[in-house]
């Protein structure tokens, strides 16, 4: 699902980005210019992110990050 349409940001960029270590929606904002021009998606993408870096942290959530990481590998 797109989350900012301004810069074709997708959830699935949010969750890899916050799985790979992202520390804050700021240095989010830096790397993926998500949420960077009029903002309309600040809140969808503020939730994204905090789920992501949940879901990450949980064993489950480890496993499919370094299966994502392994497909975009591959
Ligand atoms: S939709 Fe994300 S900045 Fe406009």
């Amino acid at each position: 699902m797109i989350v900012c349409i301004c810069h074709r940001v997708s959830d699935r960029d949010i969750a890899i980005a916050a799985s790979s270590g992202c520390p804050n929606f700021e240095a989010l904002q830096d790397d993926l210019r998500v949420a960077t021009a009029c903002g309309a998606c600040r809140d969808c993408a503020c939730a994204v992110f905090e789920e992501s870096r949940v879901d990450s942290a949980s064993p489950r959530g480890r496993g499919v990050a370094i299966a994502v990481r392994v497909q975009l590998a591959a």
